[in-house]
C-alpha cells in the first residue's frame, strides 16, 4: 500500500484526503494507495521529507504554514514551484524528492473547465498573499494582456507585480483596494485571492455595483461554498466559479503526477461538494 498524506499544522479541517480517496476507489486504486492527513510541525520537517526519501511515503501536499518553509529540505524543485517560491506537492522521482506548486496550474484548469480563456486579457487579482503569487505568476506564463494586483498591504500588492514583471515579462501593476472599481472597468476576470469570505461576517471586498455581466468572477475561498463575492457576482449577472472548483483541480494534478493515471473530475468534484453542501 503506497501512502499518500496531507501535511500542515492544524490539519483536521483539510478535504484533500476525502477527494483523493474518492477519486482512488473510482480508479479501483484503492489497494494500491491511501491519501491520509498528517499534522506535522515546522520541526518535523526533516524527518518527514526523509520518510519520503525512504519510501515510507509516497508523495504529498503541503498546506500552512509549511508551504515556503518546506523548501529547505527538498533535492528539487519544478519550474513552477521556484519562482513562486512556495511549495504544495511533493512527489519522489530518480530517488530525489521534488517540490512542485500546482495552485496556479489548478486555477487556470478550473476556468478552462469553465470555458474562461485568459488569454489576451486583463485580469484583476485581489490579495498578494501565497495563492495570488501561484496565481499570478501562472497567469503571467499564460499570455494574458495584463495583471493587475490590489491588496490592503499595498507594499505587498506592489512587491508581488514587480517580481511578476522582472521574472515572466509581463505587464503588471499594483494598487489600492480602493482602485477596484476603476480596475474592473475594462477587465475580463476577477479572481478573489484573500481570505475575505470564509467568515461571513466578512462580507465580501467587491459588491454587484462595480461588476459587469461580461467579467468572470472567481473566488479561492471554498468554505462557505456560496461567498457574498460568488452571491453579488451572480446578482451582476457575471459567470461565477467557486473555489471548490480550484481546489479540485490542483489536486487533479498530483494525483496523476503520484498514480499515472487520468484524475477523475467529476468524482472529486462530487465528493467534495456533497461535504462542503452539508456542512453549510
Ligand atoms: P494565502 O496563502 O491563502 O494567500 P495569506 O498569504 O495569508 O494567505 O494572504 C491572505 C490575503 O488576504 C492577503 O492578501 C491579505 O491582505 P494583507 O496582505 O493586507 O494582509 C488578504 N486579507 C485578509 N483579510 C483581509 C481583509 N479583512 N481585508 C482585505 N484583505 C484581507
Amino acid at each position: 500500500m503506497k501512502k499518500l498524506v496531507v501535511i500542515g499544522d492544524p490539519i483536521e479541517h483539510s478535504l484533500s484526503p476525502l477527494m483523493h480517496n474518492a477519486a482512488l476507489k473510482e480508479l479501483c486504486l484503492e489497494k494500491e494507495f491511501h491519501y491520509g492527513k498528517l499534522r506535522i510541525k515546522t520541526e518535523e520537517l526533516a524527518d518527514f521529507i526523509e520518510s519520503i526519501r525512504k519510501g515510507e511515503i509516497a508523495g504529498a501536499n503541503i498546506t500552512m504554514p509549511h508551504k515556503v518553509n518546506i523548501i529547505q529540505y527538498l533535492d528539487e524543485l519544478t519550474k513552477e514551484a521556484e519562482l513562486m517560491g512556495a511549495v504544495n506537492m511533493l512527489y519522489k522521482k530518480n530517488g530525489k524528492v521534488i517540490g512542485h506548486n500546482t495552485d496556479g496550474l489548478g486555477c487556470l484548469n478550473s476556468l478552462k473547465e469553465n470555458n474562461v480563456s485568459v488569454e489576451g486579457k486583463k485580469i484583476v487579482i485581489t490579495g498578494a498573499g501565497g495563492a495570488a503569487r501561484a496565481i499570478a505568476f501562472t497567469l503571467a506564463l499564460n499570455d494574458v494582456h495584463e495583471i493587475v494586483i490590489l491588496n490592503r498591504t499595498m507594499g505587498k500588492a506592489e512587491e508581488l507585480a514587480r517580481k511578476v514583471k522582472e521574472k515572466t515579462g509581463a505587464i503588471s501593476k499594483a494598487g489600492s483596494l480602493e482602485k477596484i472599481k476603476e480596475e474592473l472597468r475594462d477587465a475580463k476576470v476577477l479572481i478573489n485571492c484573500t481570505s475575505v469570505g470564509m467568515k461571513s461576517e466578512e462580507g465580501t471586498l467587491v459588491t454587484s455595483e462595480v461588476l459587469h455581466p461580461s467579467l468572470v468572477v472567481m473566488d479561492v475561498v471554498y468554505n462557505p461554498l456560496k461567498t457574498r463575492l460568488i452571491e453579488e457576482a451572480e446578482e451582476a449577472g457575471c459567470k461565477a466559479i467557486n473555489g471548490a472548483s480550484m481546489l479540485v483541480h490542483q489536486g487533479a494534478i498530483g494525483f496523476e503526477i503520484w498514480t499515472g493515471k487520468k484524475p477523475p473530475i467529476k468524482v472529486m468534484q462530487k465528493a467534495l461538494l456533497e461535504h462542503l453542501r452539508m456542512s453549510s
